[in-house]
């Protein structure tokens, strides 16, 4: 038998959602769309939409209190606060750091993580070499977005597809030769900016563009999509030793329902293996993954010993893959 190995597994997780909902048809009195074309090419039936004054980090904080209280942890042992966002309360303070104060969380490091819609996995990641490397024990992970503030509510190719929400997981310090986490992958393309991108959000100034709204090309980021989440799941399974045959539960940023089926397609995964929220909540950027994490588990979708593919795709390019089995 191999010697027990420092690893890391999640022992608590929450999700925060504003309390409005924008439907499809609501949608379609805005833009020149349809709850049927909604439905049928991407999947969604309705998004929440954040009140005015509800920020980023209030959605943040109400999901990381729900994950900590479910650790079991008390905030002060806290190592690391994470925070994937692309729509942070502002550039500085970081999301991460009002996290931290509103916690509590006395003795953690803070630090917001740009990586568009991979920056949960992309923190899960950084959170797990820490960890295994013996650095810190326990790391909070947030996804957050408030998507509704970049919005063009006047351009149909976009506008429908997002929503506003949060997810967060605390991972620990585990002792372990055959569970929690087991691999990760991450990956990116910078040759591919133009495809989706937010214009007049930095120092650069777009005198082309209208104001700081998301800018995409859709059909050539659903082919990269797909491509790129399929080959990250399989390349981290391939470094824990396992074949998608020993996936019980795929959970795949929620984009697109065509996107997630192609993928579990090109995984030779049934249907019945994919966690898929979409129709509720749209795509909520780096949020999705720990909000569809977070309802697997309240519906009882993951047990011990499962294995669980998570799986991210988002502007850069950017992409990244993790491989747990429940602990
Ligand atoms: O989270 C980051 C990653 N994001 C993604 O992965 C998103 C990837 N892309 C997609 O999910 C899809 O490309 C979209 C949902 C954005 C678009 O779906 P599509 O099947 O690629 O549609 P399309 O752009 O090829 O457009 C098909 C038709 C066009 O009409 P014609 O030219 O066939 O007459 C569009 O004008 O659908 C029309 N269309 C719409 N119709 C009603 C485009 N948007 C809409 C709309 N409502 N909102």
């Amino acid at each position: 038998m191999s010697a027990r190995k420092l690893t890391a597994k999640i022992t608590g997780v929450g999700k925060a959602l504003p309390e409005k909902r924008l439907t499809n048809f609501d949608l379609a009195k805005m833009v020149d769309t349809s709850d049927e074309w909604i439905t049928k090419r991407v999947g969604i039936r309705e998004r929440r939409i954040a009140a005015p004054g509800e920020y980023t980090s209030h959605l943040a904080i109400r999901a990381a209190a729900d994950a900590l209280k479910m650790s079991g942890l008390t905030a002060d042992q806290i190592d690391l606060i994470l925070v994937g966002t692309s729509t942070p309360d502002m550039i500085y303070p970081s999301v991460s750091c009002l996290v931290q104060k509103e916690l509590g969380a006395v003795h953690a490091g803070v630090l917001d993580i740009s990586a568009a819609c991979s920056g949960f996995v992309y923190g899960a990641s950084l959170a797990w070499g820490m960890i295994k490397a013996g650095l810190m024990k326990n790391v909070l992970v947030i996804g957050a977005e408030v998507n509704s503030s970049i919005l063009n509510w006047k351009d149909r190719d976009t506008c429908i597809l997002f929503g506003d929400g949060a997810g967060a997981a605390v991972f620990s310090a585990h002792d372990s030769d055959s569970d929690g986490v087991l691999a990760i992958a991450l990956g990116g393309d910078g040759n591919c900016t133009d495809l989706l991108n937010l214009p007049n959000s930095g120092c650069r100034v777009f005198p082309d563009e209208p104001g700081r709204y998301i800018k995409m090309q859709g059909n050539e980021v659903f082919k990269q999509a797909v491509r790129n989440m399929a080959e990250c799941a399989l390349c981290v399974l391939a470094r824990a030793g396992l074949t998608s045959q020993d996936v019980s539960l795929l959970i795949a940023h929620q984009a697109n329902i065509r996107i997630i089926d192609a993928v579990a397609k090109r995984l030779e995964l049934p249907k019945e293996k994919t966690f898929v929220n979409i129709a509720d909540y749209g795509n909520t950027s780096a949020a999705t993954i720990p909000i569809a994490l977070c309802e697997a588990l309240e519906q009882g979708r993951i047990n011990k010993g499962d294995v669980i593919v998570i799986d991210a795709f988002g502007a850069g390019l950017t992409w990244g893959a993790m491989a747990l089995r429940w602990a």
